[in-house]
């Protein structure tokens, strides 16, 4: 498919992170438009344009404006730049060479949800992102784009930025806000969704850094040309970091359906010395991987779940045929039980069980029941756990079985305790 450029148009300019340059090349050009357009009309053009949130879930972005509860102010903006999905990079790319499309970007979505105060709440490591982004907002306000009646609109608003601890679960969305109101970063019982009871008890947005970004684009092109790219149910481009085995591993811009073959070997340059490919994680660390067979899935959210995988959060992680699979689920089995927070117990005993149960087997002490006991442990795990990370710690290791079974049973047969088993 021919690249379509929306998020990633001008990022190589030199000094786009600076007003300046971001106004040559067309920023802020969404604002003057705010002025024909009532709140209400900016929220159905995000709902007409389709797009959806770009940092796991896929929930249509216009949608989740639409459902702040009604006439409760005041109400908040989160913007989530937590990003610490293992494989994905992307976010960090928009905020450090592109930071004041973010900022239009929540100007948009505040002035058509009646917000008054946005936060960006970055990962603890994003320091650098951080500084940039400081200094764009400083720009912004001194341009009157941020602050008081903005281009002369009865519309305030207000950017403060967040540096986290460094935690994967303060992504997850109520995490986020305990860790936002000073409180231990644990996930919070949902409903009340965040949407009616969110910041400090009152309706709060939070979407990611992408979503965010694409909201200039819909309102200066309109709904419909965003909508024309892409497939029936997952429209517009997609940035995906590809890591792994790959020539040319980076950010890619691409229309939502392009075949992930396409991706990996066109964009991305294919496999390393020319390497055959073994697997694929289409979505980030937390979604089931899928064998070299279905390289043909295009990269959208319906099929990428109909292959029996999540689009995610749009990192496409690339193993050749040279990699043990048990070891790879290892590696991943241990950032789990790391960033388990330990609030539930299927999460915080499962995560560490099937760490040391995949460890024991990678080490050649693994029986063909402990690769059973796994199973087990995985079936309860999933959806018995508080928050979504119990499910997404499942994600590997259960689809590293169905697939790789061969690489468990390779190391099986050399250890002795299999033998005698
Ligand atoms: C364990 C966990 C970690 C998450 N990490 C992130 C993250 O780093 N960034 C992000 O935008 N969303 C993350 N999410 C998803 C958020 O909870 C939420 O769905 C998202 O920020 C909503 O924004 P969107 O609608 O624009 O996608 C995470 C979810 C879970 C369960
Ligand atoms: S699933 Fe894991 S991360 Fe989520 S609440 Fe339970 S222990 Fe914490």
């Amino acid at each position: 498919m021919e690249p379509i450029k929306i998020l990633t148009k001008d990022i190589d300019v030199e000094g786009m992170h600076t007003l300046e340059v971001y106004e040559k090349h067309g920023g802020y050009q969404s604002l003057k438009k705010l002025k024909d357009k009532k709140p209400e009309e900016i929220i159905e053009m995000v709902k007409a344009s389709g797009l959806r949130g770009r940092g796991g879930a896929g929930f249509p972005a216009g949608l989740k404006w639409s459902f702040l509860a009604k006439d409760v102010f005041p109400r908040y903006l989160c913007c989530n730049a937590d990003e610490s999905e293992p494989g994905t990079c992307k976010d960090r790319l928009l905020l450090e060479k592109n930071p004041h499309l973010l900022i239009e970007g929540m100007i948009g979505c505040a002035y058509a949800c009646l917000i008054g105060t946005g936060y960006i709440y970055y990962r603890g490591e994003f320091q650098h992102a951080s500084d940039l982004m400081d200094r764009a907002l400083k720009e912004a306000y001194d341009k009157g784009y941020l602050g008081k009646n903005i281009m002369g609109l009865d519309f305030d608003f207000d950017i403060h930025t967040h540096l986290g601890a460094g935690a994967y679960i303060c992504g997850e969305e109520s995490a986020l806000l305990n860790s936002l109101e000073g409180r231990r970063g644990e996930p919070r019982l949902k409903p009340p969704f965040p949407a009616v009871e969110g910041l400090y008890s009152k309706p709060t947005v939070i979407n990611n850094v992408e979503t965010l970004c694409v909201v200039p684009y819909i309102i200066n092109e309109g709904p419909e040309k965003y909508a024309a790219i892409g497939t029936e149910k997952s429209k517009g481009t997609k940035l995906i970091s590809v890591s792994g085995h790959v020539k040319k591993p980076g950010n890619y811009e691409v229309p939502l359906g392009t075949p992930t073959r396409e991706i990996i070997y066109d964009y991305a340059g294919g496999i390393r010395n020319d390497n055959k490919l073994k697997a694929f994680i289409p979505g980030g660390s937390s979604v089931p991987m899928l064998p070299a067979e279905l390289v043909d899935t295009p990269y959208d959210y319906e099929a990428l779940a109909a292959a029996g995988s999540m689009l995610g959060s749009g990192a496409l992680i690339v193993m050749d045929d040279t990699v043990n699979v048990v070891e790879a689920t290892l590696r991943l089995a241990s950032f789990y039980k790391h960033e388990s927070c330990g609030k539930c117990t299927p999460c915080r005993e499962g995560t560490r069980w099937m760490w040391q149960l995949l460890k024991g087997i990678h080490e050649g002490e693994g029986a063909n029941e402990q690769v059973e006991k796994l199973v087990d442990i995985c079936d309860n795990i999933s959806f018995k756990s508080f928050c979504p990370l119990g499910d997404a710690a499942v994600g590997p290791v259960a689809s590293s079985i169905k697939y790789f079974r061969s690489d468990y049973d390779l190391l099986l047969k050399t250890s002795s305790a299999s033998g005698a088993a």
